[in-house]
């Protein structure tokens, strides 16, 4: 959410995180590196909450993996969230935040017969099921401990959620949860397991959603289908409406707001008689966060110069992936502009972040942020081309902190070895 309430701003014209300057933070930890904003992610925090507030009983569940850091956990916890995890890994970090065991739901397509239990040690509140087989297993580990384990049936409504193809999973052939004209019938089988209590469906079309028709159209279908549900006895008490509400990246985009999201979702399930249950991740964490880097070399192209930045796709990688875009600002801008490819080290053509774009006037040395990187940033790094893992920053009005160490090479490489053969 860039606009007046933007808390990535110039002070003096110098690019501040609320009170603190980037080029502070540059010199202190280094680039690249993330930098969060506390205020963003309270305010879009509070933003979708109050878009829901004709939406009945609510319970929300922060999507950690668009942003699993600890310190940002706390931030979005103590905003009432809870959160939707989708491995052993995120629910302990959930756990470390101090997120309450019933405020975590359990999703993903392919959880391991390790982490059912371990979730079922830890008394998670919910499970999502993708499969029959799942249930049942889920069913027979949790009643020979004497448990029985809270469920919904994740149903595919096979809509296209009009979203790139690689974030799209509502259609039929996504691998993500059971076709939804099989559902009452498998429904009404987990039901009869002692080890389940089921309580109601799940549903998440795809991210980056910037149209609501096919959301509203997947939430009249599962509408259709608790009302069937109830038909042959079932009680249906949650509804998880899953997460997937697109942001804004570049000048143009007009995403959804909450107030529409919240009033479209108040409206379909105004007769539900459920509490529902969302899982938003990129909604509430995308626009608090930049990628701060430096430039290393501006080189000469063949049509365009390319500026060389210390960041590359293994710090962030949804440009390579997706053909994303992240704006790029400098933060000391000179006023002058310049049409370049902006490049990171790593040795692929996919490591560009953009060609050809319009952009502040940068020089070697000089500092620029890519913006929007809060959600799906720091967390889809990766150390390729042996750089080190990228380190993370949360301001809080003047002060920050470091909230996640750069991880240097020689540290990855001391979890090598060399076995005794090679050794001679
Ligand atoms: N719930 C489920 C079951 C999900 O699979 C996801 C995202 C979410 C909630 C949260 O969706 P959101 O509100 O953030 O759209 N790496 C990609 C995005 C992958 C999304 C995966 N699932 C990207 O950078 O665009």
């Amino acid at each position: 959410m860039q606009g007046s309430n933007d808390t990535f701003a110039a002070v003096d014209g110098a690019l501040h995180c609320e009170g603190v300057s980037l080029a502070t933070i540059a010199e202190t930890v280094g680039t690249p590196v993330y930098v969060y904003s506390t205020a963003m992610f309270r305010q879009q925090a509070r933003t979708f909450r109050d878009g829901l507030k004709d939406a009945g009983r609510v319970h929300l569940a922060f999507a950690i993996k668009a942003n699993p850091n600890l310190a940002v956990l706390r931030v979005l916890a103590q905003e009432g969230y809870g959160a939707d995890v989708v491995s052993g890994g995120e629910m302990q970090r959930a756990l470390a935040a101090g997120i309450a065991p019933a405020d975590i739901v359990f999703s993903g397509v392919g959880k391991t017969r390790r982490e059912l239990t371990a979730a079922l040690d830890a008394g998670i509140g919910q499970f999502n099921l993708e499969l029959e087989e799942e249930g049942e297993v889920l069913a027979a580990i949790a009643h020979a401990r004497g448990q029985r384990a809270p469920a919904t049936l994740r149903i595919n409504p096979d809509v296209d959620a009009g979203t790139h193809a690689k974030i799209s999973t509502g259609r039929r052939e996504n691998k993500f949860g059971v076709p939804i004209d099989q559902a009452v019938e498998m429904y009404g089988r987990l039901a009869e397991l002692d080890g389940l209590s089921m309580r109601g469906v799940a549903i998440h079309i795809g991210s980056q959603l910037f149209d609501l028709a096919p959301l509203e159209g997947a939430y009249e279908r599962v509408g259709e289908l608790v009302a069937e549900l109830r038909r042959f006895g079932h009680f249906i008490s949650r509804i998880d409406l899953g997460g997937g509400l697109g942001v804004h990246y570049k000048a143009g985009d007009v995403p959804p707001s909450a107030a529409e999201y919240g009033d479209m979702v108040a409206r379909v399930t105004q007769d539900w008689d459920v509490e529902l249950m969302f899982e938003p991740g990129r909604v509430l964490t995308a626009n608090a966060g930049v990628l701060l880097t430096e430039v290393i070399w501006v080189k000469p192209g063949a049509v365009n110069p390319y500026v060389i930045v210390d960041a590359a796709m293994n710090d962030l990688a949804r440009p390579a992936l997706y053909d994303a875009w992240h704006d790029f600002v400098a933060v000391h801008p000179s006023g002058n502009r310049m049409t370049a490819n902006i490049a990171g080290p790593v040795c692929e053509s996919g490591d560009t972040f953009a060609m050809g774009r319009d952009i502040d006037l940068v020089s070697s040395g000089d500092l620029a942020v890519f913006r929007s990187a809060g959600a799906y940033g720091a967390t889809m790094a990766s150390t390729y081309n042996s750089r080190a893992l990228v380190p993370e920053v949360l301001v809080d009005g003047d002060r920050y902190a470091v909230v996640a160490d750069r991880i240097q090479p020689e540290t990855i490489l001391a979890a090598e070895r060399v076995p005794d053969w090679l050794k001679a």
